[in-house]
C-alpha cells in the first residue's frame, strides 16, 4: 500500500497531496509530516475513520488531543468508530478474535465517543454522534449490485458481513456497529 500510495498519490496542479506511514499513537510524528504539506492557517479536515477503536483510553484520548489542538480554527474531526451498544453479540465476536492475536480493541459507548468531541470543545454537526447509517444517507446506493454479490455467496456470509452487502436505505442499526460524527472546532 505504502510503496503504491507513494507512486499515486502524488502532487500535481489540482492540489497537493501526501501519504506517510506512521502509527497513529504518534501524533508528533504525523503534524510533522502534515505540515509539509497542508497549510495550517486554513481549515483542515481530521478524518479519523475506523481506527480509535485500536488504540486504549490511555493513549487514544491525549493523541485526538494532540492532533485537534494543532488545528486552525473552523477545521472539523470526521469520527467514526466501532461500538458494542448496538450489536453487542456480533461485534464482541470480532473483538475477541483480534485480541486473541495480541491487538488492542475497544469498543466504546456512544458517551465515550463524545469525550473526543467535548474534551476538545468540538461542536457536533447535525444529526449529531449517530449509527453510521443516519449520517446524511442522501445517496443511499443499492450496495448489492454495486459490489456485484451473488445471492447463493451472500447467503454463505455470516450476519456481520452480510451488511457490507445491505443497501444503506434497508439497513438497521444491527448491521453497523459504528458511530459516526463530523464536528467543527470554534
Ligand atoms: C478498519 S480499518 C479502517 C481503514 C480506513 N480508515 C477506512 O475507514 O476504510 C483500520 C485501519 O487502522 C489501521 N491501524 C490500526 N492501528 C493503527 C495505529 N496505531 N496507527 C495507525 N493505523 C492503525 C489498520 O492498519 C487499518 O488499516
Amino acid at each position: 500500500v505504502l510503496v503504491h500510495a507513494q507512486a499515486l498519490l502524488t502532487s500535481g496542479p489540482q492540489g497537493r497531496t501526501d501519504y506517510i506511514e506512521a502509527d497513529l499513537r504518534d501524533p508528533a510524528k504525523i503534524l510533522e509530516a502534515a505540515r509539509r504539506t497542508l497549510d495550517f492557517d486554513r481549515p483542515i479536515a481530521l478524518v479519523l475513520a475506523a481506527v480509535l477503536h485500536f488504540i486504549e483510553d490511555e493513549e487514544a484520548y491525549p493523541v485526538v488531543r494532540q492532533l485537534v489542538e494543532a488545528l486552525p480554527s473552523g477545521s472539523h474531526l470526521v469520527l467514526s468508530h466501532l461500538s458494542a451498544d448496538l450489536n453487542p453479540v456480533a461485534i464482541n465476536k470480532v473483538a475477541d478474535t483480534f485480541r486473541k492475536r495480541g491487538f488492542s480493541f475497544v469498543l466504546r459507548r456512544r458517551e465515550e465517543i463524545g469525550r473526543f468531541l467535548s474534551d476538545n470543545g468540538l461542536e457536533p454537526l447535525e444529526p449529531g454522534i449517530v449509527p453510521s447509517r443516519h449520517w446524511r444517507p442522501d445517496h443511499a446506493a443499492d450496495a448489492t449490485e454495486a459490489r456485484g454479490a451473488a445471492p447463493e455467496h451472500l447467503e454463505e456470509l455470516d450476519h456481520l458481513d452480510q451488511g457490507q452487502y445491505v443497501s444503506i436505505a434497508e439497513a438497521t442499526d444491527e448491521d453497523v456497529n459504528i458511530f459516526v460524527t463530523v464536528a467543527r472546532k470554534p
